[in-house]
């Protein structure tokens, strides 16, 4: 099936036999036990991260939800994966991802940044017991040690908006798994596992749910990572909450044509921004020299909505611009509907070591469903913002240049 019929049914399959038109919200925190015995099976069964058996109670939430399992199955369908494994956030997956690694007795995990803020804090913390090297996408071969259990790539990367060959580097990991973090790309412009990634992980609370209303992540993987993830899960409780499911399996419906329509304003932004005085450079795969690699429409079906702009006159002409906007949202997180622009170095990556912390001109943008016009009749208004908050002597030398 196309996608877009993948994302409208997927995980609906037996409605019509349950006689409803959408999945009913099961809010049960517990479950009534037939026995004592089926009731300990069952538990058993859930615990060590298997999926309750043809009539099992499905003893308690934390074990197993219905509407969880329906979204990670219309997850699975569009990642072409075996399996999905949903979890309270994006951190938690990636959390869940790392605590069955060390748990494998291979702690250590080659890391290629750019990574997500959050990633690379609780990487570089070594919080859940890993140790990490950190690489170029071209470095992972070299890296690889014995007791390397994962490597972790972002692409597109948050916030640069680099992008890694995935097929290379699973190349080069050999047989380490390798974990992608698709949150940018989302299964519409990107399918990780087909690639041979053994892990495609997803902030869910981005485009997955794309609405800006509820936290999850989710991730892709084979049936027996799969087993491994969800008892992690169930033995340290990042569940995603049975709502958040719902609204989650409901936001996927809609998923190709958001990303589809937020890429093609994404377009338009990125061109106009590059156009701009005051603007040093823009980040984004669908502009020319955006993909060195020539990973569009290789590996990514599309550039995506994400873009990043990095601002002559550094902080203080960033921090303009981003408090300058108007429509635009100055705030954290992306992929919803609505357009958002934030200060990376001073938020999202704000905990990264200085010497990977991101340009301190550079300002996020991810692009919603807004009209390309009216966004840049903001973007105008800020960048005349932007350019007033930097030093006068300078404009006129960058007016020069330009
Ligand atoms: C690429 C990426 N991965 C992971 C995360 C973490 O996800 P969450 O905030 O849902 O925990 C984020 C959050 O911004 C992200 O942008």
């Amino acid at each position: 099936m196309n996608p877009e019929t993948t994302a409208v049914h997927a995980g609906r399959e037996d409605l019509t036999a349950l006689g409803v038109h959408v999945p009913p919200l099961d809010q049960s925190s517990t479950y009534p036990l037939p026995s004592v015995e089926s009731g300990g099976a069952a538990y058993e069964r859930m615990a060590t991260g298997g999926r309750p058996a043809d009539g099992d109670s499905l003893v308690y939430q934390r074990l197993w939800n219905p509407n969880v399992d329906r979204f990670e199955r219309a997850v699975a369908s569009l990642e072409g994966a075996e399996a999905g494994v949903a979890f309270a956030s994006g951190m938690a997956a990636i959390t869940a991802c790392l605590v069955a690694t060390v748990a494998a007795g291979r702690p250590h995990v080659v890391a290629v940044r750019p990574l997500y803020g959050g990633t690379d804090h609780l990487l570089a913390t070594g919080l859940v017991g890993t140790t990490v090297t950190w690489a170029t996408a071209t470095e992972v071969g070299a890296a690889i040690r014995p007791d390397t259990g994962l490597v972790v790539v972002e692409t597109p990367a948050n916030p640069s908006l680099d992008l890694v060959d995935i097929s290379a580097v699973v190349a080069a990991a050999g047989e380490v798994p390798v974990l992608v973090d698709n949150t940018f790309a989302t299964p519409v412009l990107q399918q990780p596992l087909r690639l041979g990634a053994a892990l495609s992980v997803h902030s869910a609370t981005k485009f997955l749910g794309g609405h800006g209303d509820l936290l999850g992540g989710v991730v892709a993987t084979n049936d027996s990572w799969a087993v491994r993830l969800r008892q992690v899960r169930a033995l340290t409780g990042g569940l995603l909450a049975p709502m958040s499911a719902y609204q989650l399996h409901r936001g996927l419906q809609t998923l190709p044509m958001r990303v589809r329509a937020q890429q093609d304003t994404a377009q338009v932004i990125a061109a106009w921004l590059d156009r701009q005085f005051g603007v040093a450079r823009v980040a984004y795969p669908g502009l020319p020299g955006g993909d060195p690699h020539g990973l569009v429409g290789r590996q990514m079906a599309g550039p995506g909505s994400v873009l990043a702009v990095v601002l002559d006159g550094g902080y203080a002409a960033a921090a303009a611009f981003a408090e300058g906007c108007r429509l635009i949202t100055h705030a954290v997180s992306l992929g919803g509907v609505d357009t958002l622009i934030q200060h990376a170095a001073a938020l999202t990556h704000r905990p990264v070591a200085p010497e990977a912390r991101p340009n301190a001109g550079l300002l996020r943008i991810s692009v919603g469903l807004e009209h390309p016009a009216d966004l840049i009749a903001d973007l105008d208004d800020a960048l005349r913002a932007a350019r007033a908050a930097v030093d006068p002597h300078r404009a006129k030398e960058l007016a020069s240049i330009r």
